[in-house]
């Protein structure tokens, strides 16, 4: 018998939290997972750097700290993320991207969840080797426009620093520089490499090798939620 595309979705676990350090490809595996299941995709980096763009209160507070890698203190991100768990478009399930970035907030999460009788979800840990961490993030380039994500050499644009999309100009995000990547992979196995022995305990994680190539990422992502 025939399986439709919306037995298939069914199917999947559509509460999701995507796990990994800098450059591993949260980003870019949200983004595909969001479309291939119809989910809103949360990304407190995105979020973060709008409201910079944009000079609100949220913004003012965070700019120090997400330019120099540090991570925003747990009770702005928190009050962020569960304020936008409670929207519409999240009804049906979410991608976060980027959070819980610490056991705090991962224990927050835990209890908004339950609360809100929605403690059902899968972890996705994308794990990544520092050498291919270090040459993504260095490529990256985002469009100052649309915020589309390239690289350099892994996924160019067709025409020199200017987006495919929407010819917005290709900029390099302030965090990309070789120190600040630096203290970022120095914040991420102080703070967020807890979260995965967090998940682990809790029997919730399931890693994927995020050093190959983005659609085989996707694909066995895929599989790991279709089997659940
Ligand atoms: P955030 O934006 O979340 O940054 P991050 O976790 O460091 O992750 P990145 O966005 O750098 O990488 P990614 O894994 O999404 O990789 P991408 O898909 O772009 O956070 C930024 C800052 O905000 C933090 O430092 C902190 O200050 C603050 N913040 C955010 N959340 C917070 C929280 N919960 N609490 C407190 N503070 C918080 O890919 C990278 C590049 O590689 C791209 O160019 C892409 O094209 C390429 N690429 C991706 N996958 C592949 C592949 N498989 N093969 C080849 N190339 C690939």
């Amino acid at each position: 018998m025939a399986v439709s595309r919306a037995d298939v979705k069914k199917s999947y676990r559509t509460q999701i939290v995507l796990l990994g350090p800098p450059g591993a490809g949260k980003g870019t595996q949200a983004k595909s997972l969001s479309e291939e299941l119809e989910l809103a995709h949360i990304s407190t980096g995105d979020i973060l750097r709008q409201a910079i763009r944009q000079n609100t209160d949220l913004g003012k507070e965070a700019k120090s700290f997400v330019e120099s890698g540090a991570l925003v203190p747990d009770s702005l991100v928190t009050r962020m993320v569960t304020r936008r768990l409670l929207a519409d478009d999240v009804k049906n399930g979410f991608i976060l991207d980027g959070f819980p970035r610490n056991v705090a907030q991962a224990g927050e999460l835990d209890e908004f969840l339950g609360k809100e009788g929605r403690s059902d979800y899968s972890v996705i840990y994308l794990d990544t080797s520092e050498k291919i961490i270090v040459q993504r993030l260095g490529g990256r380039r985002i469009c100052r426009n649309c915020q589309a994500v390239y690289h350099l050499t892994n996924r160019p644009p067709k025409k020199d620093m200017s987006c495919d999309n929407c010819q917005g100009q290709l900029y390099q995000r302030p965090d990309d520089k070789e120190d600040t990547i630096k203290n970022r992979l120095e914040v991420y196995g102080k703070e967020t490499q807890p979260v995965e022995e967090y998940y682990s305990r809790n029997k919730r994680l399931f890693a994927v090798n995020a050093d190959k190539d983005s659609g085989i990422v996707l694909g066995e992502m895929l599989d790991f939620l279709r089997q659940r």
